[in-house]
């Protein structure tokens, strides 16, 4: 199964991919987990992007193409795989299709307030990208991950000035492949405003997992 998670910056797309990949035997791929990984090794690449991430602003199509059809190519994902937070613009979209089309786009719909509200509370592991919240989903031990023991931090994007330019990105080039795999049949849209389980549950349900 190829799935895209798409939804505002906040709105759960690594959360719930860090529950579904397990669950359907997929790898996860998360292009801002791939740029922060550049970042941190300071490789040419990372060189590149750093000061773009941390201002919150979009990477250029190119590099962010060229990326993930290196991701691709890779023995894991040839049967299948959840891409979150790829494609961002419809450049990126019509990019996928060529390369390996979706089977569907799942869109996490979420108000701004919301998410403005976990992006100010998010902190992430700098070693494996595990995922966590300071008001519902802590560390164990406060800045020490849980899964591999790396540093938990916040990331340079999730504060005030930048979380509004990604915001306003996402609506001027990400919001419009909402309609645009509506009219290719491919969208499901899913709630994402309750809890993580719930949310996962939901997913579940409209791809019929349940039955
Ligand atoms: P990326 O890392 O993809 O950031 P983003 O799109 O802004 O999305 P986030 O990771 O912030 O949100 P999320 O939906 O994954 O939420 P999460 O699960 O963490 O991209 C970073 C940057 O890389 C971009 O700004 C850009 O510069 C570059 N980039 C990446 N892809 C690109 C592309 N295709 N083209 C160009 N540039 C690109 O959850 C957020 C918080 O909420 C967490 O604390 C979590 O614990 C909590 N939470 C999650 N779900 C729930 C829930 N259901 N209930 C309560 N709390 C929840
Ligand atoms: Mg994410």
């Amino acid at each position: 199964m190829k799935l895209i998670f798409l939804g505002p910056p906040g709105a759960g797309k690594g959360t719930i991919a860090d529950l579904a990949a397990p669950a359907l035997g997929l790898p996860h791929i998360s292009t801002g987990d791939l740029f922060r990984a550049a970042v941190k090794d300071e490789t040419p690449l990372g060189l590149k992007v750093k000061g773009i991430l941390a201002s919150g602003g979009l990477v250029p199509d190119e590099l962010t193409i060229a990326l993930v059809e290196e991701r691709l190519a890779a023995p894991d994902a040839r049967s299948g795989w959840i891409l979150d937070g790829f494609p961002r613009t419809i450049p990126q979209a019509e990019a996928l299709e060529r390369l390996a089309p979706a089977d569907k786009a799942v869109n996490f719909e979420v108000a701004d307030e919301v998410v403005i509200g976990r992006l100010s509370t998010r902190r992430v592991c700098r070693a494996c990208g595990k995922i966590y919240n300071v008001r519902n989903m802590r560390p164990k031990q406060e800045g020490v991950c849980d899964a591999c023991g790396g540093e938990v931090y916040t990331r340079d994007d999730d504060k005030e000035s930048s979380i509004k330019t990604r915001l306003e990105n996402y609506r001027k080039q990400t919001a419009p492949l909402i309609d645009w795999y509506g009219s290719r049949g491919k969208l499901l849209t899913i709630g994402g405003e309750g809890g993580a389980e719930a949310v996962f549950a939901a997913f579940r349900a409209a791809l019929g997992l349940n039955k």
